[in-house]
């Protein structure tokens, strides 16, 4: 896996981007399809899949419980359904790698198999908080142990699981995803009630391959003992990874980029909403729905960017794209402010901590706070700055030598493959002057 081979990123200053290219299928999404396409009666086919280490990790799963997988071959999957009971325990434990989707969405999923399985992962996987799932699948029945609220999860499988009513305690794909997959397999009704709206690719998908779901405003409700019909799914490319050129070219002059056929779920557009009330250029083009889900090309262009206090309500839906609004910010005249975005410090690292780490060694001013972060902008210098092994944190600092004084070395960056797969190549293709050593 990654982690033992780690990797460097060597970035030198200055450059635009420019260009027009599609970046990896979406992450979330690519999760989905192998989730519901394996459940499904019979075979879906997916295109556009994310061939990262994270939705790879999941394929491999499902694999791994008697599911035929051919592919991917350029991001094409076809996945032969074994429908609602045809899954079999895995031989031995599921190394999910660096993924949290695929641990807290699998968690909801197995709890209604009758057999165990252990779910295992990395370093920064296992020190994940998991009792958000465990806690609404106890009170539905399951029976998981774990490592003090932490993985490994053992889920043992077996229980007469009943549908039950959640109100979310925090805005949570993963955990409403998690209660919902449950409820395929529970007995009655399941309600997910959040407290704001977060990204609705599951509810979609399961729309999409006949199960009823019905949304009513903040709720989801499902009944239990459905099935699924296998269908055909084109993953959109990730809004995800869009942003650390979306990012990129909104910070340096000159720049002119299209990204096409990127995802643009208004789950999953905070990074557009925000980018704009800080004055970016961004314009969406060809804009049409496939397979459920709505896409556009995006094209930003260079345009000078001002400090904001970001809306709250965006933050759910711009969650994984802030540590490159950071360096969006560090890059903006004045002041920007986040609140309301303590979630951050439990991904694939401390985000907040990490982002105001580098960007204080890059020479910007910004100050970590309990839920947030204060950015004033200003000059970014050089420096040697930590990923933690967090894809976002080494790929937003990536686009931050665009407007650095001097070289910025990233250390631990191996992990950018669980996302974006060729990253360094699509980036120098673009302008970014970037080099990958092995450390
Ligand atoms: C995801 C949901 C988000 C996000 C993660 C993917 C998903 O996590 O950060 O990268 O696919 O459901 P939370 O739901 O925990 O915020």
């Amino acid at each position: 896996m990654s982690s033992e081979l780690n990797k460097k990123y060597i970035v030198q200053p200055g450059g635009k981007l420019q260009g027009k290219f599609r970046v990896p299928g979406d992450k979330s999404i690519s999760h989905r399809s192998i989730m519901l396409g394996s459940l499904a009666e019979g075979t879906t086919q997916v295109s556009g899949f994310l061939e990262g280490e994270d939705a790879l990790a999941t394929l491999a799963t499902f694999r791994a419980m008697g599911v035929e997988i051919e592919g991917p071959e350029n991001g094409n999957v076809t996945i032969h359904g074994v429908g609602m009971h045809g899954l079999k325990a895995a031989d031995k434990d599921i190394y999910l790698g660096n993924s949290g989707t695929s641990i807290r969405l699998l968690s909801g999923l197995l709890a209604g198999q009758n057999f165990e399985s252990t779910l295992t992962g990395d370093t920064s996987l296992s020190g994940r908080p998991m009792r958000r799932v465990t806690d609404p699948l106890a009170e539905m029945g399951a029976s998981i142990d774990s490592n003090e609220g932490k993985p490994p999860l053992k889920i043992n499988g077996g229980s007469k699981l009943k549908g039950i009513n959640y109100v979310l305690p925090m805005a949570s794909a993963q955990v409403k995803s998690c209660v919902l997959l449950a409820g395929l397999y529970a007995e009655g009704t399941t309600t997910v009630k959040e407290p704001a709206p977060t990204r609705d690719h599951t509810e979609r998908m399961l729309q999409g391959m006949g199960y009823k779901v019905e949304v009513d405003g903040d709720t989801v409700t499902i009944e239990g003992g459905g099935k699924l019909t296998a269908t055909s799914i084109d993953v959109p490319a990730d809004i995800s990874s869009a942003t650390f050129f979306m990012v990129g070219a909104a910070i340096s002059e000159d720049s002119d980029l299209t990204l096409t056929h990127v995802g643009i779920n208004p789950t999953r557009i905070g990074v557009i909403n925000i980018l704009r009330l800080m004055g970016a250029d961004i314009t969406l083009s060809n804009e049409r729905v496939t397979g459920g889900e709505p896409v556009a090309d995006i094209r930003v262009k260079y345009a000078p960017l001002k400090g904001i206090d970001i809306p709250e309500e965006q933050v759910p839906l711009a969650i994984d794209e802030f540590p490159a609004l950071f360096v969006a910010a560090a890059c903006a005249d004045g002041k920007t402010v986040l609140t309301g975005a303590e979630e951050l410090r439990v991904k694939e690292s401390d985000r907040i901590q990490a982002m105001a780490d580098g960007l204080e060694i890059l020479g910007v001013d910004a100050k970590a706070t309990p839920d947030g972060i204060i950015i004033h902008g200003g000059p970014i210098g050089s420096g040697e700055v930590e990923s933690h092994g967090d894809h976002r944190i080494a790929m937003s600092f990536a686009m931050a030598g665009l407007q650095a004084g001097g070289t910025i070395q990233i250390n631990d960056c191996a992990n950018v493959a669980t996302s974006f797969p060729n990253f360094v190549g699509l980036a120098s293709d673009a302008g970014l002057e970037i080099d990958e050593l092995d450390d």
